[in-house]
């Protein structure tokens, strides 16, 4: 991605900040003390740069830069809150709710918080009533996987959301989610524009996916990452158990292939790795069952893992499967499909060969947060909260570089992020695998 092609990343107010934080930060650096973040803070969006690059009097693309403001547009102990989490689950969703209620009520002194359940239904929903969420409630929740409001996919009633928040006199939504719930953050930010109401509405990037634009990671994807590169270590066992033995995982990710590329990267035992954004054949000389018989027989096993969203078009070539309730497009099995594939392929060649198949599914997200993703959440829960008193609305705090930033939700809905295979990501998966840069029939 070009800056020129960048999107505006100036992020909405719901006017100025004229109150005093009561964070006792400092505001000046150099004497230790921990400090608000000034507002006029960025970060820039590419840092990349080579001799001649230098700025032609243009103002490089930068993100307003995360953190506690030391004015507010909410004079903070009276505000209601709000937080709610939608879509599949993630690992994280614990951290974030526990993070975004200790941060309101024991840094900005806020007594009312509601956590909305099962997702966007739940602002409507007569038969689960919102929860009023307490340090108490929340201190041990990180503990435990999944989420404890509850999440659901589908499409939101806007306008019914944004009266729901003005009856109960919420100031501040807190909105977990991925693409989908960000999308849908943008249609309740408009509902309640029309509505002339001043809510700040701020969303927390959530996907094992990471598929979100503008961010470097969303929160739940090294935990993710963990999980499936054990599924791949078991993989390796088994294929190298076995004359001829193939280990085949399949891993999520959607139409992105970022979990099956780090977690081979990570585990070092992948030979092959299959994701959506990289075409390749099935059949032929140059595809993957005839550079899979190469592989073994100069090694005798091999280990093949497969994004879910790859090789879509072998499985459902008279059209798609439809869509589930967050107008994703639904995906074929190709881990099955490959797994009968590659039997197929050495059975009519009378060639022994085992194919164990591991799919962990719905294990690599209903876990509890790793180390590295539990202090982005606390991070991330807080950030939000800071956005949110000092006005900031119509966002999504996420990372780059290292840094936390605000990004106008504008920007993070105009599409998905999908592994680039120029990105050196990809490069560094194939010098891994060792597996040809294309695996297709020229
Ligand atoms: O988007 C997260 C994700 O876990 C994808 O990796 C996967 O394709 C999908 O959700 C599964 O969705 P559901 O929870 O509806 O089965």
């Amino acid at each position: 991605m070009t800056p020129d092609s960048l999107p505006d990343f100036d992020v909405r107010r719901l006017g100025p900040a004229r109150f005093p934080s009561p964070m006792p930060l400092g505001e000046q650096g150099g004497d230790g003390l921990a400090d608000f973040v000034d507002d006029l803070s960025r970060v820039l969006y590419t840092i990349e740069t080579r001799p001649g690059d230098e700025p032609n009097g243009e103002t490089p693309s930068s993100l307003e830069k995360a953190g506690p403001r030391a004015r507010l547009f909410f004079r903070s102990q009276d505000i209601r809150a709000a937080v709610v989490s939608s879509g599949g689950l993630c690992p994280g969703i614990n951290d974030v709710v526990r993070s975004v209620v200790m941060t309101l009520s024991y840094h900005y002194g806020v007594r009312e918080i509601l956590g909305i359940r099962y997702g966007l239904r739940g602002f409507v929903a007569e038969d689960v009533p919102p929860l009023r969420l307490t340090p108490e409630l929340v201190k041990d929740a990180h503990l435990q996987g999944g989420s404890l409001l509850g999440s659901s996919r589908g499409a939101p009633p806007v306008e019914e959301i944004a009266r729901f928040l003005d009856r109960q006199a919420i100031q501040a939504l807190f909105m977990i989610g991925g693409d989908g719930t960000q999308k849908a953050l943008s249609a309740i930010a408009g509902a309640i524009r029309e509505a002339g109401l001043s809510i700040a509405v701020v969303g927390i990037p959530k996907t094992v996916d990471n598929d979100i634009m503008y961010v470097d990671q969303t929160f739940g994807f090294s935990t993710a990452v963990s999980r499936a590169r054990e599924a791949i270590h078991a993989a390796h066992a088994e294929a190298k158990g076995a004359y001829n033995g193939v280990g085949l995982v399949r891993l999520m990710g959607r139409d992105s292939g970022f979990i099956a590329a780090e977690a081979a990267l990570a585990s070092g035992e992948a030979n092959f790795v299959l994701i959506p954004e990289v075409p390749f054949d099935i059949d032929g000389p140059q595809g993957f069952l005839a550079t899979l018989h190469r592989r073994l027989i100069s090694k005798r096993h091999a280990v093949v893992v497969v994004a879910e969203g790859a090789g879509q078009h072998y499985l459902h070539e008279g059209g798609g499967l439809g869509q589930d309730a967050s107008g994703n497009q639904k995906l074929g099995d190709i881990g099955r499909y490959l797994r009968t594939r590659i039997s197929d392929y050495f059975g009519e060649r009378e060639i022994p060969v085992t194919v164990k198949y591991i799919d962990p599914g719905y294990q690599v997200r209903s876990t509890p947060a790793n180390a590295p993703d539990a202090t982005y959440c606390q991070r991330l829960g807080q950030n939000a909260v800071h956005a949110a008193m000092a006005g900031r609305t119509e966002m999504m705090v996420g990372r780059i570089h290292g840094q936390q930033v605000h990004v106008p939700v504008e920007a993070v809905t105009v599409g998905r992020k999908r592994l680039d295979p120029e990105h050196p990501l990809w490069r560094a998966v194939l010098q891994s695998t060792g597996q040809p840069h294309l695996m297709v029939n020229l």
